[in-house]
Parts: C-alpha cells; sequence; structure tokens
C-alpha cells in the first residue's frame, strides 16, 4: 500500500528520467562527435541514458546486407536513436550501411533544415536561411536495383512508389502545420521522368488537398537549384524525391556554412526515429580531433525535441550559438583553429554558468 503510493508520487519524476536512446558512433569522427554530444547532454542534465551498439555490415548468403541484431533489437526497443556517419566502401561488396539503416526501419521521410548560424558568415548570412528539406528516403535510385544488360551496358531502376511518395508528402504537409510553416513545394522532374516524378507528384497533390491551409506548388529541380541561390528566403518546406533530396540538401548545408552544421532526422513509423548528420565520415580530421561536432549536436537537439525535452534543448541550443557567434573556439570547417573537444569544453562551460 505504502509501497504504491510511493511509487505513484516518484513516478513523474522516473518518466521524466525514463529515455532511453540508441547509440550509434560510427566511423570516422564519428565516435568522437557522439563523445561531445554525450558530454554536453550530461552538461545540460539531459535526462537520458544511452545505450551504444557498434554497428557493421553482416553479408547475408543471399547477397543481401543486413546490421548486427543487437543494434536492430535496441532500435526496435527504444524507438529513438543517434547515428554518427558510417563508412561505405565504394564499389565493394555491401550496400551501405547509412542506406540499410534507413530500410531496416522503415525510416520514410528525411527532415533536413537548414537554418542560419549567427556567427558564421555567408553571402546569405544577412536575409537568412530557414528551410526545411524532407526527402523520401527509401526508394527512387537509392533502392540498388542495378544490372548488366550487356558487358558495357548497364541499367539502374528509379523505383517509384504511390505508398513511399504519399507517406512523404503526408509527412511533409504535417511537418508544416505542426511547425507553423505555410507553404509546401514539391521538386521533381517529371518532364523528364513521367511516369516516376510523375506518381510523385500525383500523390503530393492528394495529399494538399487535405491541407487547405498550406499553400502548395510545384517546381523544376533544376529551377529551384538557381532560385535558391539567388533567393532562398523564398523557399519554406520542400518535398522531393530520394536522390534530389540528398544533392539538394547538401546545396542548402552550403547556403548556411557547410556540412558541419546541417542536422537531420529520419523518420519512421510508430515512433522509431534516427538522427544523424547530413555529413561523411571526415576521416581526415580523425588524428586531430578537428571534426565539428555541431551537426550531430543539432540532430540531437532535433531528437530531445520530438522527446519534448524542449527546454534542455533550447538551453544547449542557446550555448552553441553564443559559442559559434563568438567565434573564439570554432573548428576549422568554420573559419576557426579549435579542436573538437576545445570546442565541446567552451559549450559545457556556458551550459553550467547559465544553469
Ligand atoms: C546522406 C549521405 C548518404 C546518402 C550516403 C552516405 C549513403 O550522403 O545522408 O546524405 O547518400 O544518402
Ligand atoms: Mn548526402
Amino acid at each position: 500500500m505504502l509501497l504504491s503510493r510511493v511509487s505513484k508520487l516518484l513516478s513523474p519524476v522516473l518518466s521524466r528520467s525514463n529515455h532511453t536512446i540508441t547509440l550509434f558512433p560510427g566511423d570516422g569522427i564519428g565516435p568522437q562527435i557522439s563523445e561531445s554530444v554525450k558530454e554536453i547532454f550530461s552538461a545540460a542534465e539531459v535526462p537520458v541514458e544511452w545505450e551504444e551498439h557498434e554497428v557493421y555490415p553482416i553479408l547475408e548468403k543471399n547477397g543481401k546486407t543486413r546490421i548486427p541484431q543487437p543494434a536492430i533489437d535496441s532500435i526496435f526497443k527504444n524507438k529513438i536513436g543517434l547515428k554518427g556517419p558510417m563508412r561505405t566502401a565504394i564499389g565493394k561488396g555491401h550496400v551501405s550501411l547509412n542506406l540499410t539503416i534507413r530500410r531496416t526501419f522503415g525510416l520514410y521521410a528525411n527532415v533536413r533544415p537548414a537554418k542560419t548560424v549567427p556567427g558564421v558568415s555567408t553571402p546569405y548570412s544577412a536575409e537568412g536561411v530557414d528551410c526545411i528539406i524532407v526527402r523520401e528516403n527509401t526508394e527512387g535510385e537509392y533502392s540498388g536495383i542495378e544490372h548488366t544488360v550487356v558487358p558495357g551496358v548497364v541499367q539502374s531502376v528509379k523505383l517509384i512508389t504511390r505508398e513511399a511518395s504519399r507517406n512523404v508528402a503526408e509527412y511533409a504537409f504535417k511537418y508544416a502545420v505542426d511547425n507553423g510553416r505555410s507553404n509546401v513545394v514539391a521538386l521533381h522532374k517529371a518532364n523528364i521522368m513521367r511516369m516516376s516524378d510523375g506518381l510523385f507528384l500525383e500523390e503530393c497533390r492528394n495529399v494538399a488537398e487535405n491541407y487547405p491551409q498550406i499553400k502548395y506548388r510545384e517546381m523544376y529541380l533544376d529551377s529551384a537549384c538557381l532560385k535558391i541561390v539567388k533567393d532562398p528566403s523564398q523557399f519554406d518546406v520542400m518535398v522531393m524525391p530520394n536522390l534530389y533530396g540528398d544533392i539538394f540538401s547538401d546545396l542548402t548545408a552550403g547556403l548556411i556554412g557547410g556540412l558541419g552544421l546541417a542536422p537531420s532526422g529520419n523518420m519512421g513509423k510508430e515512433g522509431i526515429a534516427i538522427y544523424e548528420a547530413v555529413h561523411g565520415t571526415a576521416d581526415d580530421l580523425t588524428a586531430t580531433n578537428k571534426g565539428n561536432p555541431t551537426a550531430l549536436l543539432m540532430s540531437g537537439l532535433m531528437m530531445l525535441r520530438h522527446l519534448e525535452l524542449k527546454s534542455h534543448a533550447d538551453k544547449i541550443e542557446k550555448a552553441v550559438l553564443e559559442t559559434l557567434k563568438e567565434r573564439k573556439f570554432v573548428t576549422g570547417d568554420i573559419g576557426g583553429t579549435a579542436t573538437n573537444p576545445q570546442y565541446t569544453a567552451e559549450i559545457c562551460r556556458k551550459i553550467r554558468a547559465s544553469s
């Protein structure tokens, strides 16, 4: 009796500290920037526990690639993961681990915000960039269906399904509504890829009808590239097939100062989400620990907001933005000389000073 009353009283406290997050540190600078995120979260007393798993490719007899079972089980149990970059060997036997993870967990939408960072000077700093790319994340040219027709002639299949197109369109519109945004533009090449991009657009239009409060437009991808580098302020939420989203999100990362600042979230069904930086393993920076952890950290902040740990996310974000603005301890990719540990220590110092 007494015990149950005590546990009832404690339950709000216990549930607040109950988030277990799966961490895949990854390759190259991955383990170093993951360490930074852990240090910064602990300085901000974020109520999370980490469950770390190594991920490596396992080539099955049928030629398919999978990741180790404990890593799979951990995501299905915790639902939420943070993932460092993973190396992809070009032309080797196995499928990229990054793609394997997206497929294994059905992470159908990849959200990639690009927002101006104070202190990082770009041609767009004055007017500011603030757009969201929603990339289809499971098919298109990434479906991995390729074969040799005859020696010297290969064929790659761009697979587009109504279901995946609808899912990602639905995500983009819902995201716009939930985040107080008023425009969604679908980027495509349906003038050339008539059937595949045509089907993608058809589903975007169908979904748009259910969201009369959101202004919906369509734009050719090439035209959007031109327009966004001339004036990013005309863009808000953008939805597009997989490969276009891959390329376009590097472009938008460039508009805000580089990949070191570009976060993302891979969103699945039933609450599963894995957050990761847009960048790769940056192997050249590993020996000196000079990688920039900001993109992974910002991905971690998207994750905290998803977990409704908004005040923790805000507190960390404030310290990060101040550190970037001061420019005393920033990394080489954005014009500084600091190492990752020096930058991380400064953020932790600011967080501790503010609480
Ligand atoms: C990204 C990356 C990946 C992709 C690679 C590493 C497979 O470039 O997340 O944008 O092409 O999707
Ligand atoms: Mn990419």
